[in-house]
């Protein structure tokens, strides 16, 4: 038998869908080395490339799912692999099934499938075993940030390549004006946004031309919804990435309890600071 336990990742879906492909190579170095019919051939080589195909999309789904960093590397690896079994299935039906051309293709796949499996394949659990809940809650932090410098760019014309964007401590979450948005779905929780008086008023300058000088209630509804906007864009790129998430209506507050788990960071930018924090739990 071909497949070993040890080839086993302990994600039971994807081992199950290895097993079946150990089990469809095994049938394949069997008939070459058996010498079977060209149907027997056609229809083993149909049924490895359906699989393979339908394998590699499920495996980067839940790759995607837990944030594998490797996720595209990993998909050329299985794009190359793809068209390696469709160009021997051209080479075949161009010149018809004959042995050597299937034993090439057995010994191809044989040592892909074995070396991938054992390899990168297992790559995939080691990340997920090292992360730990701060570096989730980095993933996340990192994500809404770049989704609200993305906003400030596109309607302040705000410059996020001289925004520095520094760690800090949910519990030192600095602002004048502060914006708190529910989230809700897989991730649980708040995302916070401390606007330093600065940057509210830069930002409202900017988009309204007029000069500001309190952060009154337009400024405070401006910024609501620049949050609504980042906000709303992060929880797209997370569902995208297979993690259910969606938004509240935002609301001004004046202060918000500090949760055990959270990551923050404080950004500076030529117009003033932004903190922002995601507090809450974590995707189960
Ligand atoms: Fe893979």
């Amino acid at each position: 038998m071909m497949w070993k336990d040890s080839y086993r990742l302990g994600v039971e879906r994807i081992d199950n869908q290895h097993m079946e492909l150990f089990h469809m190579t095994e049938n394949l170095v069997n008939a070459v080395e058996n010498g079977a019919s060209v149907e027997v051939y056609q229809e083993i080589l149909g049924f490895l490339k359906d699989y393979v195909i339908y394998h590699f999309k499920d495996e980067e789904a839940y790759q995607a799912s837990i944030h594998y960093s490797g996720l595209e590397d990993h998909r050329k690896e299985h794009q190359q692999f793809t068209q390696t079994v469709l160009n021997y299935e051209k080479l075949l039906t161009e010149n018809g099934f004959n042995n050597k051309t299937m034993k090439d293709l057995a010994g191809v796949v044989t040592t892909w499938l074995i070396y991938h499996v054992t390899d990168s394949d297992q790559k995939i659990v080691s990340q997920e075993e090292n992360s730990s809940k701060e570096k989730f809650f980095d993933r996340y932090v990192d994500l809404f940030s770049s989704s609200v410098l993305d906003v400030m760019w596109t309607m302040a014309a705000l410059d996020p390549g001289n925004a520095q964007v520094c760690v800090s401590s949910p519990s030192e979450l600095q602002g004048e004006l502060f914006v708190k948005i529910q989230l809700m779905g897989d991730l649980k929780g708040d995302a916070v946004f401390g606007f330093s008086k600065g940057l509210a008023l830069n930002l409202l300058q900017s988009m309204t031309g007029m000069e500001l000088t309190e952060l009154d209630e337009l400024v405070q509804s401006a910024l609501c919804e620049l949050t609504n906007i980042s906000c709303g864009n992060a929880a797209t790129a997370l569902t995208q990435r297979g993690l259910c998430c969606d938004i509240s209506t935002p609301v001004v507050c004046q202060d918000f309890v500090c949760q055990v788990d959270g990551a923050s960071v404080h950004i500076n930018t030529d117009s003033g600071c932004l903190s922002i924090s995601i507090l809450g739990e974590l995707p189960q």
